[in-house]
């Protein structure tokens, strides 16, 4: 390795509300943003809202894709002025943004966060930050040789329900945390999309452990706060791809439409038709890829057992067919527990409050209710956007994530990976020059 954990460590030491300013503008002095991979997540959350609410802070100077019909695609739907490239190296060299957005496919992520740096811009990420741990390591050093930062946008961290957990778990309310149950349920909506497109491969997106599950290691270590150490995971893949009796390449032309249950009629959704199908004659991405490829090699059952280097141990478990969405988390402590249950789709009955639930080991059972937010991811999206461009400095809850926990998110799921297909543990401080600290490190991008 090019530099040691702890010059490594050192190095990342900053003081997380000295960031903020770093990716804010200010009137006088607008910052300049470019966007890499004009897809559905940079149009629905890095482009029209971030102009209208941020506008006298920044202005967006370039847009980039592989695909020459989507970027023009993205460019007349959001009414942006600025110039559209297929060349990344061309749009760097000719508009120099202060700040690019990397919203590609997961695998290349790296290739623009350590190229974007070297040309002098601050990069905002889209989880996960990269795939594997050498493409992890490279961006760490990349950090560190240019000065440059990288924020990593979890938005999970900013949900109220969310916050307030972190808030209870601080309060000692349940004594120290020893132990944490974990369960998140996709549906077979939101969870059989993962197997239609590229991130039903595992080169494309590091499958779910990474991809998906980089939210949920995300949530688990800050609020633990502490560093993940070890994992050991298993996993399958027994319900979509190859465990079916038909296949066909997509949903629109598939002669099984009437008989299967994961027909997805794309053409009632015209965005998607404008933003996908009207540009495959580019690059041949289909949106409605079929969940019964033979090519999918992704898990869709997933299980971990993971070590903290302050002791609490955590059972997690992701399954990507369940009838509803939504996850379960307990977090066992010395002196009590706290439940928290959340459907996000939900057939049976939607609250209008998220709920948590502490029970002593010896007294009352006290119940929170906690509104949800507007915004989506609920209500995390438009708080991290605050934070990110509104120059939001307070951070009581220590929401700010940096390049650091963007790799300790994935490494976990990297790890879990690992293991499934070794058979065997896997210890956090063999991945990278990040050695697992008892405390989290109150480091950011
Ligand atoms: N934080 C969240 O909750 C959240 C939600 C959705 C997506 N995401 C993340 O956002 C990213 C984009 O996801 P999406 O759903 O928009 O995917 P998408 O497929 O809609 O968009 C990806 C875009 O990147 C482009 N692209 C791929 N390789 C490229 C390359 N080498 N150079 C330039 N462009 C390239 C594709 O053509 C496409 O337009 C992913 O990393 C995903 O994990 C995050």
């Amino acid at each position: 390795m090019a530099t040691t954990g702890a010059a490594l460590a050192s190095a990342m030491m900053v003081n997380p509300l000295d960031s903020v300013p770093v990716l804010a503008g200010t009137a006088d002095k607008k910052k300049k943003i470019a966007i890499v991979g004009t897809g559905s997540r940079a149009l629905g959350m890095w482009s029209k809202d971030v102009l209208t609410t941020y506008g006298e802070k920044l202005e967006f100077v370039g847009l980039c894709d592989i695909n020459p019909g989507r970027v023009e695609y993205f460019k007349k739907a959001t009414g942006f002025t600025c110039p559209t490239f297929t060349d990344f190296e061309k749009m760097m060299r000719e508009v120099k943004p202060d700040t690019l957005i990397v919203t590609t496919v997961d695998a290349t992520h790296h290739e623009f966060i350590i190229r974007g740096m070297e040309l002098g811009a601050n990069i905002i990420t889209e989880k996960p930050m990269t795939t594997d741990e050498q493409k992890c390591e490279a961006i760490l050093q990349t950090e560190i040789k240019t000065g440059k930062k990288v924020t990593v946008t979890f938005n999970y961290r900013y949900s109220p329900h969310r916050s307030k957990m972190y808030e209870l778990l601080r309060s000692g309310v349940i004594g120290d945390i020893t132990s944490v149950d974990f369960h998140w349920y996709l549906d077979t909506s939101h969870g059989a999309d993962y197997f239609r497109r590229w991130h039903r491969l595992k080169e494309k997106g590091g499958s779910l452990w990474v991809h998906k599950a980089t939210h949920h290691f995300d949530l688990l270590n800050w609020w633990i706060e502490s560093d993940p150490s070890e994992v050991y995971a298993t996993g399958a893949l027994e319900f979509y791809g190859k465990n079916n009796s038909f296949r066909h390449t997509n949903c629109r032309p598939c002669p099984f439409k009437d008989k299967c249950k994961f027909y997805f009629d794309m053409t009632k959704n015209a965005g998607y038709m404008a933003l996908y199908a009207d540009h495959e004659k580019h690059d041949g991405y289909l949106r409605d890829g079929c969940v019964w490829k033979e090519d999918i090699n992704i898990y869709d059952k997933m299980a971990a057992t993971i070590k903290y280097a302050n002791g609490v141990q955590v059972a997690y478990s992701l399954t990507t067919y369940s009838p509803y969405e939504g996850y379960r988390i307990a977090f066992n402590g010395t002196k009590g527990r706290i439940d928290m249950w959340i459907e996000e789709s939900n057939p049976i009955e939607k609250k209008p409050y998220e709920e948590i639930v502490v029970t002593p080991n010896f007294g009352e059972r006290e119940f929170i209710k906690v509104s949800p937010g507007t915004s989506g991811h609920g209500g995390g999206d438009r708080l991290l956007k605050d934070k990110i461009f509104g120059g939001v400095k307070e951070d009581a809850l220590n929401q700010a994530a940096s390049v650091r926990d963007g790799a300790l998110s994935i490494l976990v799921g990297i790890a879990a990976r690992k293991s499934c297909e070794t058979g065997l543990p896997v210890k956090i401080k063999d991945l990278t020059s990040i050695k697992p600290e008892v405390k989290r490190q109150f480091v950011t991008g």
